[in-house]
């Protein structure tokens, strides 16, 4: 399975794994097209669930070649950062709904050399976060609400990705288009479509017993979308 082209990722949701023998999961997964793995930290105050805490993460770092794409599901998300930056976090995502002062939170996060996210529960509106726009180095836009995996991908969430592909424009700004939630082989070249680069996939793939089979369909499904794009513009 070689990749063509390098303008996107798929980020593997450890969610949906089995946390009893993680590092065997995770090697399921260790193939020259992953570069990160994306961590969901919960609280049961933000979300519903509970996941897990630095200690973890600090361990996935040490005991794996993966970056990882820490997506905080918390309310005291502001206060976590350095606990996570000392983890090993590469990627710090925080809710626009977490926290109070989210200026200061992204660049706090920025601070320490690492790439800062924002992110927003489905029925947020891109409003929330338009004055930060050209400070952020990704928007994780949520297809699900957040909490579970499994769950299914919120239709509207394509021109909620569209449309914050058109502020990218318009802003002149920079960030990387990340989705999370729901994501599977017959929806990823239409999210492909409306702009995301990043594909976080949890039960897509780790639900699957052949996992390397299972990213190259979520491959497959952008590479069939863009196949279909350039044979349209000839
Ligand atoms: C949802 C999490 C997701 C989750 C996605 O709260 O943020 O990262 O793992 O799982 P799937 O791909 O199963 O929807
Ligand atoms: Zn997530």
């Amino acid at each position: 399975m070689t990749r063509k082209y390098n303008d996107y990722k798929i980020l593997p949701s450890i969610l949906a794994a089995d946390f009893g023998k993680i590092l065997d999961e995770v090697s399921t997964v260790d193939l020259p097209e992953i570069d990160h793995l994306h961590i969901d930290v919960m609280d049961g105050n933000f979300v519903p669930n509970l996941t897990f805490g630095p200690r973890i993460v600090k361990s996935l770092k040490k005991h794996t070649r993966f970056k990882l794409d820490v997506h905080l599901m918390i309310m005291n998300a502001a206060e976590m950062i350095p606990a996570f930056v000392d983890a090993g976090a590469d990627i710090i995502t925080i809710h626009q709904e977490a926290v109070t002062h989210l200026h200061r939170s992204i660049n706090d996060i920025k601070k320490y050399g690492i790439k800062a996210g924002v992110t927003l529960n489905p029925a947020t509106s891109l409003e929330n976060i338009r004055l930060i726009l050209n400070e952020v180095d990704l928007v994780l836009i949520l297809s699900v609400n957040p909490g579970f995996g499994g769950q299914k991908f919120i239709p509207w969430s394509v021109n909620k990705i569209a449309h914050l592909k058109r502020l990218r424009k318009e802003y002149k700004a920079d960030y990387v288009i990340e989705v999370d939630g729901g994501i599977n082989p017959d929806i990823i070249g239409k999210v492909y479509e409306a702009g995301a680069r990043y594909f976080v996939s949890g039960s897509s793939i780790f639900q699957k017993t052949d996992r390397k089979q299972a990213i190259k369909d979520l491959i497959n499904g952008i590479e069939q979308k863009r196949l279909k794009k350039s044979t349209i513009s000839v």
